[in-house]
């Protein structure tokens, strides 16, 4: 009968130094899927010096053909021989296999002073400013200041007080540890906005703990992420765990979530339930009163396609942004000139003059903008010809 070990992420370097000290190599499932669809795959596969890590199978609704053809093949074909290793505990995907493995739970043989204790104490010391710290009124405050600096979105400012207040709730009673927004919607309408407004009103620092998916390539993704084994390239802590070490708020942003593997789905699945983040070396950062802002350029009915409903259903809120109205614009228009000019006078003592709407209405055609950073950059092209034509003089201060 096959064999699945059974394994924590927290875990995953022992595991792998110890398959590999047997001579093992290991496969990643979600890898020659992705690689190598058809016919081809693993065709080469050796029971006695390959183990094949299926985690990324917990994380699939099994719509996914090629994966339904993979799997049962490579089990068919090596039945009673080969060895599994699944980060999964979810029993129902045990079950769902259809097929009956000997089960064994990896507990590793380790020496606990390799781990670094130096780097967990020092995430325990900084105390972060959390949600869950704040007072009722605090809250309110937060949320109103937030909802005057962020535009349009009428419906998202609503929810979200709510949204926040049922989280306190939950978190208190310790059955809701982080609490997660999912934003979605066009390029440039303020999604991740959202998250840099939030981080500043918890009084966060420069460091905001953003993570973009767009830059990782796909193949060392979990990796990148949350760190590599000792021993192996790049044996950092990881991307996640430098990034939350060096902000003082509990605020995780992940753009363009999308674009993420399945594996990394997976594990932020296992960082939402559990609300630790564990990196490869075995270090674990405590995340209860965090918000994690996940954004995305899908629609809704990608949003779907795209993540398993175990993963969306650990979503505290789900949200589509429209594109921004005309008044919506405008509005950006104003604010960002008036913004400019108020900036410009205090840095220079200056007494500049601000347009007017009907100036600005003039000058730029908001209804030609869909995308707020284009639109800035119309503003921004437009202050710089209004100081010009201020203070033409090359002698002026400003110019020097
Ligand atoms: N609703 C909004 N309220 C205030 N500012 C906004 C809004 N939408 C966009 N902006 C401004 O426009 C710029 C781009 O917005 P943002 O980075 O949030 O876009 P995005 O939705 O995350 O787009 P992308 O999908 O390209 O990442 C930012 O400088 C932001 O300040
Ligand atoms: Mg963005």
């Amino acid at each position: 009968m096959n064999k699945l070990i059974i394994f924590k992420r927290s875990n995953y370097k022992y595991l792998k130094d110890e398959l590999e000290a047997k001579g093992m190599e290991l496969i990643d499932l979600a890898r020659v899927h992705s690689f190598m669809k058809g016919e081809t795959y693993l065709e080469d596969f050796d029971p006695s010096l390959q183990v094949i890590d299926i985690s990324s199978l917990g994380n699939m609704d099994f719509k996914d053909n090629t994966i339904k053809v993979i799997f049962p093949e490579i089990v068919r074909n090596h039945f009673d021989s080969a060895t599994f290793i699944s980060d999964c505990n979810d029993e129902e995907f045990k079950d769902n296999m259809g097929y009956t493995f000997t089960i064994e739970e990896y507990r590793p043989n380790i020496d606990l002073a390799v781990i670094d204790e130096g780097s967990l104490s020092e995430i325990k010391e900084q105390s972060k400013k959390l949600l869950t710290n704040l007072s009722k009124v605090e809250i309110e405050n937060l949320i109103t200041s937030f909802n005057k600096s962020l535009i349009g979105h009428e419906r998202f400012k609503e929810d979200l007080l709510d949204k926040v207040i049922e989280f306190k709730l939950f978190n208190a009673i310790k059955e809701n540890k982080i609490f997660s927004i999912f934003i979605m919607g066009n390029s440039g309408v303020g999604k991740t906005e959202v998250a840099k407004l939030l981080h500043k009103q918890l009084g966060g620092n420069k460091h905001i703990a953003k993570i973009n998916f767009g830059n990782y390539s796909s193949q060392d993704s979990l990796n990148s992420l949350i760190g590599s084994p000792r021993g192996y390239i790049g044996s950092e802590s990881g991307e996640l765990f430098d990034k939350i070490k060096n902000s003082n708020v509990g605020l995780i942003l992940i753009d363009e979530f999308e674009k993420a593997t399945p594996a990394l789905f997976n594990y932020f699945l296992e960082v939402l339930e559990s609300g630790y983040a564990t990196s490869m070396l075995g270090e674990e950062i405590d995340l209860s009163g965090y918000i994690i802002i996940f954004t995305s350029n899908i629609n809704d009915i990608d949003f779907e396609k795209t993540f398993s409903p175990e993963l969306r259903s650990r979503f505290n809120y789900v949200s589509s942004f429209n594109p921004l109205t005309m008044a919506d614009k405008k509005n950006y228009l104003y604010t960002r000139f008036s913004k400019y000019v108020e900036e410009y006078n205090e840095v220079f003592s200056k007494r500049m003059r601000k347009l007017d709407k009907e100036e600005l209405d003039r000058k730029i055609q908001v209804e030609k903008y869909q995308n707020m950073r284009m639109l800035n950059k119309a503003i921004r092209e437009l202050f710089l010809s209004h100081v010009k034509e201020k203070y033409p003089k090359s002698t002026d201060k400003i110019w020097r």
